[in-house]
């Protein structure tokens, strides 16, 4: 027998496994094959494909591959269950939503062994993160159900809902996307990743027990063309999708134009920073990257790290590495359970290979993992060069990539040195220096002396290539909802664009012209610049009678425009809102001043009556100074996360935005849309009204003489669809609005994937001169994202 004294010697774990009985059982009482669930209730299995215990490869259960007719028939059933569901009050849903936290809770190791099963990961994660969050997000959602009615007043559900999830972590995902959707009034059409279906499946059963109405939730499984059909559908009104960028990409030119929302939620290359009076950072980086065997969307597996404490931290990590232990999932004594996936455990291993032949250094622990099953063991690469592969590319498995900076600065270019923008971790003993660089992290969620901390309060979601729309918080509510009338809501008001583009060649007897030439040239970094393509184009009244000339803006134009917003932004973005709030004032106060000129020059351009134009300028200038109120009250918030700390909620300039304005009401819709994003701290690049530029171009002025810095505000005019399009390719645009027609929506949706820049995009004219339709909130937030910063606080 083993003394006492030899297991001190050793502290070998003895294997501490949790029973798989019951996840069986429900294995078996489906005969381990399951339909799908649709309409509160199991379809017949088709044709099936297998998903397996990745620990041992061994078959769990077949599962039926979704065909069109599949979702065809989960969205009739969540078309005719939302026509009830919508109804009901916030109160009655949020009730629901509470069974639904309740049921997850009385079944909660249930869910966390069949998690384990299915997806590899320890069931210390499943029962202490996964499904503890999971219970979480339902009772956070149940309280918005509850205070819909209040807090979302004027807003709706947007009506049937298809989310696609990945595999990393099943049912958290399904929870993320199901609680906001339900209590916003939405009915769902949920597609599980291939890999991962049993969890799901498991719920929309427990679901239904629990009281839920048929058709509410619906889940289909199957592949990508499952998710692809779903995303194509007609009857579906929104997409929500988590996964590769790649996918995002895909499902974001497939969605263009079809009006459908959409909110993305994709890959990341986060960093860990850790500055040279980080303390005790070794179990932050475990956290980190050896967190569900790394195959988390926003792990921290860049370690950046100053180059003082290089050393020593890598060979306390080492050290720590040595003592992870990798093996069942289903053995509470593991760190690291199974790779997900055969193929997943392959494209790891040929990342890893590829990193060791691109020159950097890679170590692994002494021990080996076991053999049977997909198992990876924790990975570190040192002598990493920022531009290699393995610096770039998400691995998506336990693999760390470490890089040394010298300096502060150096380590915000480092950090930001890639497309993705979804999460980064800051290590420093010093306050000042952390929330110095916590604004300066080009992504959505950043952690103070901590990391992967999720909470159903915070908004959770990326910047840049990692997509947009955000998980969680308020925020995510919005993305679930439009507003009953007005921007977003689909219903547009009686306005129809009466604007005409009018071809440039058009000639008409000049006798109109001026006699001295006032050809407005484009308004470029704050100074006049002719176009680069030497033509102009003329402007007519709606008698067609020629009024004018603007410059022919090309794609030279807007990349110096481009350049020179950029040039502006970084400044302006940093502004306060105070100042911002003076200079909008200011433009204001000019343009009131010149107010009968801005009214004569509508009434050339559009026929306006005399009160109409006068009614236009008043409009412009009140909206102006409503955006000035703004500039200095559009304020984040504090979240209170069950930690110890607060998750700050930053609401952050989106950069450089392009605007291609409204063709109708050329002066108050130009100021409708540039307005809100300059209160908020983005320089833009704007393509006025085709048909009536001139009061576009007779702002230059204006602003010349209001203390606007040079280049927050770029004007080209020119055909405003061609050059919306280059503004959508452009790779150093970050946003852009668009009002105009629905081919000119998709031609923008379209392009704008290739960098997943922010979009919002509107076919025919609104109301402008209604405050509550052309001005307010939702303006704001579609100018700003959400950063959330976690700190430590309290106790
Ligand atoms: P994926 O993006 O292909 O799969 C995610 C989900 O999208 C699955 O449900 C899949 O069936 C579905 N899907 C695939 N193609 C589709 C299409 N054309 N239209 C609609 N739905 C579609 O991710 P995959 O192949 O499982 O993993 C590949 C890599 O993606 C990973 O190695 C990792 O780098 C990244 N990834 C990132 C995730 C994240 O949370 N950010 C999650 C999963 C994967």
């Amino acid at each position: 027998m083993t003394s006492v004294a030899e297991i001190f010697k050793t502290m070998d774990y003895g294997p501490a496994p949790e029973s798989d009985a019951e996840a069986r059982a429900w294995l078996a009482k489906h005969d381990a094959k399951f339909g799908h669930f649709v309409n509160g209730a199991w379809t017949k299995p088709g044709a099936t494909f297998d998903v397996i215990d990745p620990s041992t490869t061994d078959l769990l259960a077949k599962v039926t591959q979704g065909s069109g007719k599949d979702v065809d028939a989960a969205v009739a059933a969540a078309r005719k269950a939302q026509r009830s569901w919508g109804k009901l009050s916030g109160h009655q849903r949020a009730k629901h939503l509470y069974a639904l936290a309740r049921m997850v809770q009385k079944h909660s190791r249930l869910f966390a062994v069949v998690e384990s099963m299915d997806n590899g990961k320890s069931i210390r994660e499943t029962r202490d993160l996964d499904i503890p969050l999971v219970a979480r997000h339902f009772y956070h959602h149940a309280g918005w159900a509850q205070l819909f009615e209040q807090e979302f007043a004027g807003y709706g559900p947007v009506g049937v809902v298809g989310q696609i999830i990945p595999w990393n972590f099943p049912l958290l995902m399904l929870a993320w996307k199901v609680a906001p959707a339900l209590a916003a009034g939405n009915t769902v059409v949920l597609k599980p990743a291939e890999f991962t279906p049993l969890s799901a499946l498991l719920f929309a059963e427990l679901a239904h027990e629990a009281g839920l109405p048929p058709g509410v939730l619906n889940i289909i499984t199957g592949d990508g063309k499952t998710g692809a059909a779903l995303v194509e559908h007609k009857d579906v009104d929104k997409i929500a999708f988590t996964g590769s960028t790649e996918v995002g990409k895909i499902i974001r030119r497939a969605t263009a134009g079809s009006g459908k929302k959409l909110s993305l939620e994709l890959g990341g290359k986060s960093p860990f920073i850790v500055y040279e009076d980080a303390d005790a950072v070794v179990e932050g980086v475990v956290d980190a990257i050896w967190f569900n065997q790394g195959q988390v969307c926003c792990a921290g597996s860049r370690l950046l790290v100053q180059e003082g404490i290089h050393d020593r931290l890598i060979e306390k990590i080492r050290a720590r590495m040595e003592k992870l232990r990798v093996g069942k999932p289903l053995d509470k004594a593991v760190d690291m359970g199974a790779i997900v996936a055969p193929e997943q455990l392959e494209r790891i291993t040929a990342l890893v290979k590829q990193g060791a032949d691109e020159g950097a250094t890679m170590w692994q622990p002494s021990w080996s993992v076991p053999k049977k099953g997909c198992f990876y063991p924790p990975t570190l690469f040192t002598n990493v060069e920022p531009a290699s592969t393995i610096a770039q590319v998400e691995i998506f498995g336990p693999v760390l990539v470490a890089m040394t900076f010298r300096t502060p600065e150096e380590s915000v270019a480092l950090a930001n040195n890639t497309p993705y923008g979804l999460a980064a971790s800051v290590w420093s003993e010093n306050i000042n220096l952390a929330l110095d660089i916590a604004p300066k992290l080009k992504a959505g969620v950043v952690w103070i002396n901590a990391t992967n901390l999720f909470d159903a309060a915070a908004g959770f979601g990326g910047y840049r290539e990692s997509g947009f729309g955000r998980e969680g918080g308020r925020e995510g509510i919005y993305e679930y909802c439009s507003r009953k009338s007005g921007v977003g809501s689909g219903k547009r008001t009686a306005t129809a664009a009466r604007a005409r583009a009018v071809p440039s060649q058009l000639t008409t007897p000049n006798s109109q012209l001026p006699s001295v030439d006032r050809t407005p040239k484009l308004f470029i970094g704050g100074k006049q610049a002719r176009p680069d393509s030497g033509y102009s184009r003329i402007v007519v009244n709606p008698k067609g009678q020629r009024i004018g000339e603007v410059g022919e803006g090309n794609r030279k134009d807007i990349r110096n425009a481009v350049e020179a917003a950029h040039a502006a932004a970084k400044g302006w973005s940093k502004s306060t809102g105070h100042l911002r709030a003076q200079i909008l004032y200011y433009i204001g106060e000019n343009l009131a001043a010149r107010g009968d000129e801005f009214a004569a020059r509508l009434r050339a351009q559009t026929g306006a009556t005399a009160a109409q134009a006068k009614a236009e300028v008043e409009a412009s200038v009140a909206r102006l100074f409503s955006y000035a109120a703004w500039a200095d009250k559009w304020d984040g918030a504090v979240h209170n996360v069950p930690i110890r700390g607060v998750a700050l909620q930053m609401n952050e300039p989106i950069g450089v935005v392009a605007v291609a304005a409204p063709d109708e009401a050329p002066l108050l819709g130009f100021i409708s849309a540039v307005a809100p994003l300059v209160a908020t701290g983005n320089a833009v690049v704007v393509v006025p009204s085709e048909p009536h530029p001139l009061s576009a171009t007779d702002l230059y002025t204006v602003l010349e003489s209001s203390d606007l810095p040079a280049g927050v505000i770029n004007i080209v005019t020119g055909a405003k669809d061609a050059l919306a399009k280059t503004l959508a390719e452009h790779d150093d645009v970050e946003g852009i609005w668009y009002w105009g027609t629905r081919e000119g929506v998709k031609a923008v949706e379209l392009a704008s994937a290739h960098n997943m820049k922010r979009t919002w995009c509107h076919a025919g004219a609104i109301e402008w001169s209604n405050v509550a339709e052309g001005e307010g909130r939702e303006f704001l937030r579609e100018a700003t994202q959400v950063k959330n910063i976690w700190i430590p606080y309290g106790e």
